[in-house]
This record gives structure tokens, C-alpha cells and sequence, in this order.
């Protein structure tokens, strides 16, 4: 075994994933991608990008899903996660995630799912979508049978997938009861990020259209920001501000982290206004997004190199589950 393999087999393995949204916003950098990234070296990390369940709420309109992986996959890579130090697969290719999802199936109760918080919580987000499918009803499902088929230990995941990973420990329970004990209760690996705001004050989304995205050129950034909505109260430019109301500021205690004591200070007496403090942000921004822009542009110019790094990555998530799916029909008795 090489070096290589060695150390990976000290380390414990992790997966996330993302829905294909297609380019990322800064609220992926911080809220995910950033903290993906710092495990690489840690974990031996498998990052998928989960087509299917985007179809799971997309099957009426799927053909969006290709292209949005692929400018995904560009983002993960421009900021940072390295196919040397990771695995970056797209999981309809790895066809053993539909087979445990199938088996799995078979003994878990409706009324888990059902009882699911973001089940009912979807449906009523997404009024415009029918949830009501047997699909929907097993994304959880589909998201364990991915954690499991990789044994991983922990998942990277934010609170709201909190209620997904609980289901899948219990489903990894009900499993070694059932037959043979062979799957870890993966825990949560918590990424406690900031929720960041986008331009008009609500979260930053797709759906609000209030995003800045990992590859805005910088005159698009500057517009942004000069739109984003500041403390209301502020009337003249020399008006006392209260930056804990303002969304430039929370962009600003990340982006600007170390100039951000005088920018509350002068905010709060008045000495700056707001269109000059929206200069600083939208510098500050600039100058984080310029290495990722960058490596966006080589990508952009070698479209096999994306290609090649899933194809690698498929690969390498294939040796995994193609073990593990012998283990599991063999403890079923199949
Ligand atoms: N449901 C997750 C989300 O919307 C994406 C996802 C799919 C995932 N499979 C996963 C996350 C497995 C962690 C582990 O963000
Ligand atoms: Fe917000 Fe800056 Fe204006 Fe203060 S000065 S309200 S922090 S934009």
C-alpha cells in the first residue's frame, strides 16, 4: 500500500453534498465551502454533488441540472477543495446510492419519514411544486442510503440538516438490528457559519435574487453592494448608524474582519457614511473573490479538466460502495 493509502486509512472519512444550484454565492463560501475545504487535510472527505435530489423537486423541469453541475463542481474547485486531497463525484454515476437507497427502503416505517420536519416544511415552501411523491417522501432515505454507503463517520452538514442526519443514524441502527451490524452512526460535524444576508436584508438565495456570487466580476460586485439596504435610520450620511441592523456589516465582519472595529466606531459616530463603508465592503470582496476567480478562468478555458477530476472521483467513490454493497446483500441473505 503507498504512502497515500496509509494515511487515509488513519483518517476518519466524511461526506457531504449539495444540490446542483449552479454557480455559488458568498453564503456557500462561508455557510459550506470554506469549512469543506479546511477538513481536506484533516478527513479523508467525500464531497457529491447530489443530482438526484435536485430531481427530487425538479422533475418537472430537469434540464437545468447538467450545466448546474458542472458550473457547481467549477466553484467547489475555485475555492479550494483539491482533487488531490479529496473526492468530488456526482452521485447518480455512483449507481450503488439507488441500490442501498432501494434496500433500505424495505423496513423503514412511513411514519419516520413522514414526521420528518423538512418534509412538511418543503411542501409548503416549495406550494408551487407537487411534493406529494414517493420521491420526496424517501429523500432522507436517499440521503442516508449516501452517508452510509461510505460508512463516513460524520457529515459537515448546517443545522438544517440536522433532522436528516438523526434519521439516518436511526436507519443505520435499525439496519445492524435487522441483519448484521455493519454500518457507524455517523455524526454531525457542525458548521456553525454566520447566516449571511443578501442585498435586500433576507437570507442570501437563488430564490430572493439578493445574491453576490463566487464569480461576479468586480464592477457587478461594486453595483451589488451600492444596492444593499444599510440601516434604515440613517438618514444624512453623518447620521449616529447601528451597524448591528445593517447587512453591509455582517458582510463586512467577514470579509473585513480586521478593519471592522473602526468601521463600527465610525459607524456609530457618524464619521463615515454609508456609500464610503459599501467601498470598503465591495473591495474587500473583490480582493477575497480574486484567487477564485482566477482558478474559475483556467477551469473555464479546460473544460475536460472538470470532466477528468469527476470521472477520477467516480472512480475512487466506486472501490468504496461496490465493497459495501457486497457486505450489505450478503448480511440481507441476498
Ligand atoms: N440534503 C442536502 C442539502 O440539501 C444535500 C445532501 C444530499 C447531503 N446527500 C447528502 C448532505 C449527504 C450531507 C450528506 O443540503
Ligand atoms: Fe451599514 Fe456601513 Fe452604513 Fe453603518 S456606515 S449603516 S455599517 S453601511
Amino acid at each position: 500500500m503507498g504512502r497515500k493509502g496509509i494515511l487515509e486509512m488513519a483518517k476518519k472519512r466524511i461526506l457531504s453534498g449539495m444540490r446542483p444550484s449552479g454557480k455559488l454565492h458568498v453564503g456557500h463560501l462561508v455557510g459550506a465551502l470554506a469549512n469543506w475545504a479546511a477538513l481536506q487535510d484533516e478527513y479523508e472527505c467525500f464531497y457529491m454533488v447530489a443530482d438526484w435530489h435536485a430531481l427530487t423537486t425538479e422533475y418537472e423541469n430537469p434540464s437545468g441540472i447538467k450545466t448546474n453541475i458542472k458550473e457547481m463542481v467549477i466553484d467547489w474547485i475555485s475555492a479550494g477543495l483539491d482533487p488531490k486531497k479529496c473526492t468530488m463525484f456526482v452521485q447518480s454515476q455512483v449507481l450503488e446510492h439507488a441500490e442501498l437507497h432501494l434496500l433500505l427502503s424495505m423496513f423503514i416505517p412511513l411514519s419516520w419519514l413522514e414526521r420528518c420536519p423538512t418534509y412538511k416544511q418543503q411542501q409548503q415552501e416549495l406550494k408551487d411544486k407537487n411534493l406529494s411523491t414517493y420521491g420526496f417522501l424517501g429523500y432522507p432515505v436517499l440521503q442516508a442510503a449516501d452517508i452510509l454507503v461510505y460508512k463516513a463517520e460524520a457529515v459537515p452538514v448546517g443545522e438544517d440538516q440536522l433532522p436528516h442526519l438523526e434519521l439516518c443514524r436511526e436507519i443505520a441502527r435499525r439496519f445492524n438490528f435487522l441483519y448484521k451490524s455493519v454500518f457507524p452512526e455517523p455524526q454531525a460535524l457542525l458548521t456553525r457559519a454566520p447566516k449571511l444576508l443578501g442585498a435586500d436584508g433576507r437570507k442570501m438565495s437563488k430564490s430572493y435574487n439578493n445574491c453576490v456570487f463566487l464569480s461576479d466580476p468586480p464592477q457587478v460586485i461594486r453595483e451589488k453592494v451600492s444596492f444593499m439596504i444599510t440601516d434604515p435610520s440613517r438618514i444624512r450620511a453623518n447620521d449616529p448608524g447601528h451597524p448591528d441592523v445593517c447587512t453591509v456589516y455582517g458582510l463586512h465582519k467577514i470579509f473585513t474582519s480586521p478593519k471592522v472595529d473602526s468601521i463600527t466606531a465610525d459607524c456609530k459616530s457618524g464619521k463615515i457614511g454609508c456609500v464610503a463603508c459599501k467601498k470598503i465592503l465591495s473591495e474587500s470582496l473583490i480582493e477575497r473573490l480574486k484567487p477564485i476567480q482566477a482558478k474559475r478562468k483556467d477551469l473555464e478555458a479546460n473544460p475536460k479538466e472538470v470532466a477528468r477530476i469527476l470521472k477520477q472521483g467516480r472512480l475512487s467513490a466506486q472501490k468504496i460502495t461496490q465493497e459495501t454493497l457486497k457486505e450489505v446483500r450478503k448480511a440481507i441473505g441476498l
